[in-house]
Formats: structure tokens, C-alpha cells, sequence
């Protein structure tokens, strides 16, 4: 019965960390999946956090419960007002579903779920590249995808023009997902003169967007700041498209393994005689439907973590510190890798490295430069040349540096 059966290939990041698990070697750099590292190269348990968890577990009344389908209320809502404002009209106006999700990627999938359901037929467009990961998760729902071009290889800038004439030439009604900030493969995110233009093509072609918002507060350390492009498109489509918000607390909160994250679907003012309040409730009773039919509820702990903080005025402090801790320290380590290279005289210009914001930094070295560096220096990076400036520190630039400057010259 079994014998058809293909072995398919692993997961080309996990793979990586695979490899490098084995690898004996004392230099080896892990500069491959994405999650923070402090400045030993560990992994770093937010002081928020470590804080929530004494917190939580001197409460008496702390259990382990199952949470409702829709999730913990006090997440739901905290991270509403965290991606959307706290003076959010949309939260004003009660046209916002907030729902609990197994992280960005469960998120998506929930998304991508309702998408073949409620709106079929529709092509989802994803930026060129993408993390590696979109596609697969829509395709798996049988929702096709398509590619909008993003990076332009040979200035390592945003290609603008392609953007817009993808958002212009596609059927009405696609829907495109958008990197709230921190864009992941490539770090580069486009300016907010930028996301006005394609915010307001968005809105002139009928597009639905689909906002992923997986490192919000990791590519300037605000909050804020990292969800601008979230917030004005909620605005510029009040009064036309639903909007969908793929939120994730791995990175900001350093909660990888936990999980925890939020789906939010924004519907638009209605001007026919369907009042917001009976879609509301229609949709969340459809998001809670896929959720039980999948994971029957969401995992608590990560979530009663998050909501801690988010709800603690004193938590939520700190976690605003921890994340200017975490980006400080990337962008510290984009500028020493990016004057190591300048010193060493490596060719090529390098400042796309410091330019670029976030966990990534698509480096332009080529797949076998990657291979080499992994094979012949211990420092492993995605094939497409993309490095997560965290795993960088005091202790392991100059290797890299020297690394890169051996594989580009050779
Ligand atoms: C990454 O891109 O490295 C992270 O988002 C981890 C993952 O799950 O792919």
C-alpha cells in the first residue's frame, strides 16, 4: 500500500541546521535560520519573559487548562492593538477578528484555508523571492500562487516599477502578500514614500492584501515605526477590501518554539445593509471552525507569556528595551561586517549589508560561494546567499569577513 511512496527531499533550512549540528568543527558560524542570538551565539530567553514566566507560575490559579478555540482573549486582543494602534479606528469601529494561531505559519495557513474557501479561484501573489515557506503553505490549499518582482539583483534595491506593474496588470480581486517590514529573504523594505504608491495601486486594482507580520519591532526596535505599511493600508482600504494580518510573537518575543500568534481580518465599513457586526461574527465563527477541525484550540503557554507582557505595563517596558536590545546589536554587527569586508578590500560594494534592515541580509554571494563557505570555512547561510545578521558577533565577524572575502576572491 505504502510502496509508491517518494522520499522527498529536507527542508533546505532545517537541513542546515542539521548539518551544522554535526559539523565538529570549533569556528563554525551559524548564519541560517532565523532566530536571535546573543553575543556568546545563544540563543537569547527575552528578560520580558523570563520575567512573565515567574509571573505566571507564582499565580495560584495557573494551570493547564484548555484556552477557547479562538484562543487566549487577552492575547487576541493585546496584539490587535500592538500591530494596529491603540487608536485604531478599525478597533474603534469593532471591524477587526482576531483569532489565535500556531504562529505566522499557522496564521497563514488559516488564511490560506479561508482563501480557498471563501474566496476561491483568487491567485495569490507573493514578492520575488519570498520566504521560502508562502508558497508551499497557499499551494498545499490548493490556492495558486504568482510572483510579483521585489529585488532587483543588480542594483540590491527594490524594483518599484515591477511592483507596481505586477499590482496593475494582475485579475482584480488577487490577493498580494505584502512583508510588513523586515523582508524576509532580502532585509530590504520599501520606504514609506514607497508603500504609499503601492498601497494606493493596491487600492486602485481591487487587490486584497495580505500582510505578514513576522518581525515587527525587529527592523528599527519600534513597534511603531515597523508597522507603518500594516497601518496605512488599513486605512487607505476602510472603505473597500478586507484586509488579512498574519502576526507572529517567535521573533519579537523570542518565543520560537512556542508558537504563538494571531490571525486578524479587518473588514471594510459596509455600505450595503449588512451591518459589520453580523460579518464579524460570521467570519470568526468560520476562522473557528478551521482552528478545531485542525488543532481543536491553541497552545496556552506561549500565549499566557505574550499576554503578560502585553497587558503588564511594567513587561511591556521591558519588552519594548529588549527589542532595541536585540536590533541594536544587528545592526551593530551589519556595520562591523560591512567595514571588515571595506578593510579586507573585498570586491564588490558592501553597503547593502548596513542598508538592509531586520533579521537578514541577502548578501549576493552566489550558491557556490555559499557551498564553499560552508564546506571549506564552517559558515553556513542559505544557498540563495541569505545570511541572519544574528548569528554575527564580536567573536566570529572577522572570521566571516575573512571567510567571504577568501570565497569571493577565489
Ligand atoms: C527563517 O526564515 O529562517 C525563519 O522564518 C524560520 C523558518 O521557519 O523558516
Amino acid at each position: 500500500i505504502l510502496n509508491n511512496i517518494q522520499e522527498l527531499p529536507g527542508d533546505a533550512l532545517f537541513a542546515i541546521k542539521q548539518r551544522l549540528a554535526e559539523d565538529p568543527r570549533s569556528a563554525k558560524v551559524d548564519l541560517g535560520i532565523g532566530a536571535y542570538r546573543d553575543e556568546d551565539g545563544k540563543p537569547w530567553v527575552l528578560p520580558a519573559v523570563r520575567k512573565a514566566e515567574t509571573l505566571i507560575h507564582s499565580d495560584a490559579s495557573f494551570n493547564h487548562e484548555y484556552l477557547g478555540i479562538a484562543g487566549l482573549p487577552a492575547l487576541t486582543s493585546g496584539a490587535a492593538k500592538v500591530i494596529l494602534g491603540d487608536d485604531s479606528s478599525a478597533l474603534a469601529e469593532k471591524r477587526v477578528v482576531s483569532a489565535q494561531s500556531l504562529s505566522g505559519t499557522g496564521a497563514l495557513h488559516i488564511a490560506a484555508k479561508f482563501i480557498q474557501k471563501f474566496l476561491p479561484g483568487k491567485l495569490l501573489y507573493v514578492s520575488d523571492p519570498t520566504w521560502a515557506n508562502h508558497v508551499s503553505i497557499f499551494e498545499s490549499q490548493g490556492v495558486k500562487t504568482a510572483t510579483y518582482p521585489y529585488w532587483d539583483a543588480a542594483t540590491k534595491s527594490l524594483d518599484l516599477e515591477g511592483f507596481i506593474k505586477a499590482i496593475e496588470s494582475s485579475p482584480r480581486g488577487s490577493v498580494f502578500l505584502l512583508h510588513a517590514c523586515a523582508h524576509n529573504p532580502t532585509g530590504l523594505d520599501p520606504t514609506e514614500a514607497q508603500w504609499e504608491k503601492i498601497l494606493s495601486a493596491c487600492v486602485k486594482n481591487d487587490i486584497i492584501p495580505l500582510f505578514d507580520s513576522a518581525y515587527q519591532g525587529f527592523a528599527s526596535g519600534s513597534l511603531t515605526n515597523d508597522a507603518f505599511a500594516v497601518r496605512l493600508g488599513v486605512k487607505k482600504f476602510a472603505e473597500s477590501a478586507p484586509i488579512f494580518i498574519c502576526q507572529s510573537f517567535a521573533k519579537n518575543v523570542g518565543m520560537y518554539g512556542e508558537r504563538c500568534g494571531c490571525i486578524h481580518l479587518i473588514v471594510p465599513r459596509q455600505e450595503s445593509n449588512v451591518n459589520v457586526s453580523t460579518i464579524t461574527k460570521a467570519v470568526a465563527s468560520q476562522i473557528s471552525k478551521i482552528t478545531r477541525s485542525e488543532v481543536s484550540n491553541p497552545p496556552a503557554y506561549g500565549a499566557k507569556i505574550v499576554a503578560k507582557i502585553l497587558n503588564n505595563a511594567e513587561l511591556t517596558e521591558q519588552w519594548h528595551k529588549d527589542m532595541v536590545t536585540m536590533s541594536q546589536r544587528i545592526t551593530k554587527m551589519r556595520h562591523s561586517l560591512r567595514d571588515k569586508l571595506l578593510e579586507l578590500q573585498t570586491p564588490g560594494n558592501w553597503d547593502h549589508i548596513v542598508n538592509q534592515c531586520g533579521m537578514f541580509s541577502y548578501t549576493g554571494l552566489t550558491k557556490p560561494m555559499v557551498e564553499r563557505l560552508e564546506k571549506e570555512h564552517g559558515v553556513y547561510m542559505v544557498a540563495s546567499g541569505r545570511a541572519s545578521i544574528a548569528g554575527l558577533n564580536e567573536k566570529n565577524v572577522e572570521h566571516v569577513a575573512k571567510a567571504i572575502n577568501e570565497v569571493v576572491r577565489h
